[in-house]
């Protein structure tokens, strides 16, 4: 049977990837987005496969409530289906503050949309995620070394790796596969499109990576492709680093 992906803030960089990469694999995918990402599912569907669009605020625990309301009546009506087999937990913000710049406000924000966006959207799916399903939750590389200003965002990809964890055991009864992806540094518009723009930033990340340059999208979107297929159906609980072999 078809499988159905659910991927958060796909409207442009890492999520847009990542769908036009399972929209390629025959996966029908839901584009979500504040906004709606309507372009994307566009583009999958010109490509030859299948996506709707959905709105979907992660930050926002009412938006989660009402955008899955949405996403069932949606599937029932347009796939026949009532289940979510693949969750990608991908909208992020990032937050590249020294100690003294730091507001309250940025610490909440960043923690509402990568620590409890994807916490509340899995509980909220549980009763619609399949049996077997693949849970994938964005990280950064960032948990694993250290750089100035990045210690909110650092603190709150590591927290989301612990969610992964334990919904990992968690969901494990039910074949459920919950698993992180950490990306290194990737050209997209994160950080203001820096690692993508700056050639400064740019000479100096390619220099500390193993594999000389900064990933491209379609990268990260490959390795989390290679996630959720059933050739890594023994994997779970696992942090993969997506980086190029960045700060080693
Ligand atoms: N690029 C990198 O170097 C890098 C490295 C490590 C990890 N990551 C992680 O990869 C993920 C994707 O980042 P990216 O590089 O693709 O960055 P990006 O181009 O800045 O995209 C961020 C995405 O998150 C969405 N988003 C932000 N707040 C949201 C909210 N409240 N609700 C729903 N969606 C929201 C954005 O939607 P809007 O368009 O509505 O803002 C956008 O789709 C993030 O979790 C990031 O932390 C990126």
């Amino acid at each position: 049977m078809t499988r159905i992906a659910l991927i958060t803030g796909a409207n442009r960089g890492l999520g847009r990837a990542t769908a036009l990469a399972l929209g390629r694999k025959n996966v029908r995918v839901v584009v979500s987005s504040r906004d709606g990402a309507t372009d994307v599912a566009e583009e999958i569907v010109a490509a030859g496969g299948e996506a709707l669009p959905l709105r979907l605020d992660v930050a926002e625990p009412a938006s989660i409530g009402t955008g899955c309301e949405a996403l069932l009546a949606t599937i029932r009506r347009e796939w026949n289906a009532d289940s979510v087999d693949i969750l990608v937990n991908n909208a992020g913000v990032g937050l590249f503050a020294p100690l003294g710049a730091l507001t309250v406000e940025d610490f909440d924000t960043t923690f509402a949309v990568n620590v409890r966006g994807p916490l509340l959207l899995t509980q909220a799916l549980l009763p619609h995620l399949a049996d077997g399903a693949r849970v994938v939750n964005v990280s950064s590389s960032l948990s694993r070394h250290s750089s100035p200003a990045t210690s909110v965002y650092a603190a709150s990809k590591k927290a989301l790796e612990a969610i992964t964890r334990s919904l990992a055991l968690e969901l494990g009864p039910r074949g459920v596969r919950v698993n992180s992806i950490a990306p290194g540094p990737t050209a997209t518009d994160f950080n203001g499109g820096a690692m993508r723009d700056d050639e400064a930033m740019r000479d100096v990340l390619s220099q500390q990576t193993a594999l000389g340059r900064v990933g491209h999208p379609e990268e990260i979107a490959d390795a989390i492709v290679a996630l959720v297929s059933d050739e890594l159906r023994w994997v779970t609980g696992e942090r993969l680093e997506a980086s190029g072999g960045v700060l080693m």
